[in-house]
């Protein structure tokens, strides 16, 4: 067997020189294991640039025999470096020559451990089938939401194909600095601790070179980030179901999803996926958020269901999980998201339907993991008490 994967990647080459890995010896290592495969290749001389470009070929080659899931690449070299390293002043900078990101601790594949993280309580990853449901502006406001019920809070930002935490929390141009060993300090905002792709990548890189250095980014993010004691972090998924957002979650010891989907069918056909997807890695579905359910005039106060009504709160009871609330469209949620300051940080919005929209949601998802009887059904409960928290 591994020598048929060998032969398909006889055409990897170096970009360096032109030669193949095989011809230059550097191929170490092809050990099929059941339905994964494990590569290591010797990467001496090899940028990290190249090494994405090679990195990629390799899925390629064997993308039809394996999912990108299962296919680990490790690296080996005479040095050994982080993917990031502390520079000039403590400030975070990409290694001049990075040896391997984590992804040599657990690689793109299923073949790590699941870890925890000392002193995180829960992590929760925030799903969705299709792109551009709200997602991000959803994990935002829920951590807003959480952290001034007084529950401390963590955000991971792992979308690369689109990294917004920055913007939405108002820190576009922060540069993340490190403790002394090593560990990333998380930039905080609105009582929430957060880590983003956005402070790291380069915009102008291609997406496909971004995809291998995910798994060993994600990893960074959760155990080389100096989180603290937190009562949950919330992962900000890529929007869709492929292998990249299996890869990224299937080593990391996540204790509950949420999915976010607008009503319409189409958008929830995408969001079944999604449920299926985290039904497959064995990972506990808290629920399905419904976003931009209705739109609030804000002239009339009017509700208008411009995208149907109730698509989710129907799907949630045949896809037996549950429907932790919606949040309509309101003009103000938008503006506060481009403005980098949450919505729900504004004592203002009090009361409106997509504050206590946010509530009774944060509310199902604390109770999903803390009542014995799971997810609560009523609305939401006491706004009083609320911006006690930001006011101290
Ligand atoms: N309930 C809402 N009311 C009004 N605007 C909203 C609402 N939810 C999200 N938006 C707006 O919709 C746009 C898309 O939202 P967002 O970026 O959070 O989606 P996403 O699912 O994370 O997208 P992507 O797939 O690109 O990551 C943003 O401009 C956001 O401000
Ligand atoms: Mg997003």
């Amino acid at each position: 067997m591994s020598a048929n994967i060998r032969s398909l990647l006889s055409v990897i080459t170096n970009p360096v020189t032109g030669n193949s890995l095989e011809s230059e010896n550097r191929l170490e290592l092809v050990d099929v294991q059941g339905d994964k495969v494990v590569i290591q290749y010797q990467r001496d001389g090899i940028s990290p640039q190249d090494k994405r470009v090679i990195e990629t070929a390799i899925y390629e080659a064997l993308k039809t025999s394996y999912p990108m899931s299962n296919i680990t690449v490790k690296t080996s070299s005479t040095s050994s470096q982080d993917v990031y390293k502390a520079v000039e002043g403590n400030t975070i900078t990409k290694a001049e020559e990075p040896q391997q990101p984590a992804q040599l601790k657990t690689g793109h594949g299923s073949i790590g451990n699941k870890k925890s993280i000392e002193g995180v309580s829960k992590i929760i990853a925030i799903g969705s089938g299709k792109g551009g449901v709200g997602k991000s502006t959803f994990t935002a406001n829920l951590a807003v939401t959480l952290a001034l019920q007084g529950k401390k809070i963590g955000v991971i930002d792992a979308d690369i194909y689109g990294p917004s935490l920055p913007m939405l929390f108002g820190k576009r141009n922060e540069k993340p600095k490190s403790t002394p060993d090593k560990k990333i300090i998380p930039i905080e905002a609105f009582g929430v601790k957060f880590m983003s792709f956005g402070f790291f990548i380069n915009e102008n890189d291609p997406v496909i070179w971004r995809g291998p250095m995910l798994g060993g980014v994600l990893n960074q993010f959760l155990f080389d980030v100096n989180w603290g004691e937190l009562d949950y972090l919330l992962i900000d998924l890529p929007p869709g179901t492929g292998d990249i957002q299996l890869s990224m979650i299937q080593n990391a010891n996540v204790d509950g999803a949420i999915i976010i989907s607008t009503p319409q069918d189409i958008a929830l056909l995408d969001a079944t996926k999604g449920l299926e997807m985290f039904k497959k890695l064995k990972l506990p579905v808290i629920g399905m958020v419904e976003n931009m359910s209705s739109f609030i005039c804000s002239n009339c106060d009017h509700e208008h269901f411009i995208f149907g009504h109730g698509g989710v709160e129907e799907a949630v009871k045949k896809l037996e999980t549950n429907f932790l609330g919606s949040v309509p469209l309101e003009i103000e949620l938008r503006k506060s998201a481009d403005d980098g300051k949450p919505y729900m940080s504004n004592p203002q919005n009090a009361g409106r339907p997509v504050f206590e929209g946010y509530q009774g949601i944060s509310e199902k998802v604390h109770n999903f993991f803390h009542s014995p009887v799971g997810p609560a059904n009523g609305k939401s409960g006491v706004i009083s008490k609320i911006f006690g928290f930001m006011n101290k």
